[in-house]
């Protein structure tokens, strides 16, 4: 999707340059961003975190608000850049990212994790109740299509559809939501033909003792 700025009607032409000078397609929310840093920081130390936002040469500079909306490439140059210094590949540190994202969700909005016992629970909520109030909560917010359906054998399913293609964070997410729960599930993941130009992925949720 595109996202015209129209010029602002106050004298905020600062921000409106600097918004116009994005030109990206798609946008991610400051709160995704200044968790990224934290978990570098945290796993890898405040000089990696530095020398990540000095290489990576970002329109924003770096210094991102929770609310405030940025440049979706900056997430990717971001983790491009930390698996030069960490040596780590890219979807091994965005599937981090994503457990990490969860854990953090737990501490600052912990209403959407209380009164449940149960990962499938918990992740049949997330596109028709929580990723409804988080838009509420950032204006823009652009969020994946997730669809859910349970199994027979008391799994889930759940299906992941986005432009933004961060299904590793997704993967990411899941995994962490399965051991918040009790890590009662092994989560499979199958990449699916992409779909409207999005990625889309199928992650089957099945109970631990039904494996072979
Ligand atoms: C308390 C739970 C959750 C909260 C508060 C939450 C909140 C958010 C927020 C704030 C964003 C950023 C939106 C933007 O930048 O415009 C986001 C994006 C995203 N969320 Fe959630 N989320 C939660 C649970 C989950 C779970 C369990 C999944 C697992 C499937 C998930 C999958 C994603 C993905 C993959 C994105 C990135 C955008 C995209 O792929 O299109 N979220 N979420």
């Amino acid at each position: 999707m595109v996202i015209y700025i129209l010029p602002p009607k106050n004298e905020d032409y600062k921000l409106y340059e600097y918004l116009d000078s994005m030109k990206g397609e798609f946008f991610l929310k400051g709160i995704v961003f200044s968790e990224f840093l934290e978990m570098v920081d945290d796993k890898f130390g405040f000089e990696t975190t530095e020398e990540m936002i000095a290489l990576s040469d970002l329109p924003s500079g770096g210094a991102y608000t929770s609310v405030g909306t940025y440049d979706h490439s900056e997430i990717v140059t971001l983790v491009s850049n930390l698996s030069k210094l960490t040596k780590l590949d890219e979807k091994t540190l965005i599937i981090s990212f994503g457990k990490h994202l969860v854990t953090r969700f737990q501490i600052l909005f912990p209403k959407y994790f209380e009164n449940i016992d149960d990962a499938c629970a918990f992740l049949e909520q997330v596109n028709d109740y929580i990723h409804v109030e988080v838009q509420k909560l950032y204006e823009g917010a652009e969020l994946p299509q997730i669809s859910t359906q349970r199994t027979l054998d008391k799994g889930l399913i759940l299906n992941y559809k986005s432009a933004r293609g961060m299904g590793g964070l997704a993967q990411g997410m899941i995994e962490s939501t399965i051991e918040i729960f009790g890590a009662k599930y092994e989560c499979i993941r199958e990449d699916l033909k992409s779909e409207d130009e999005c990625q889309c992925i199928m992650f089957t949720l099945k109970k631990k003792h039904q494996l072979n």
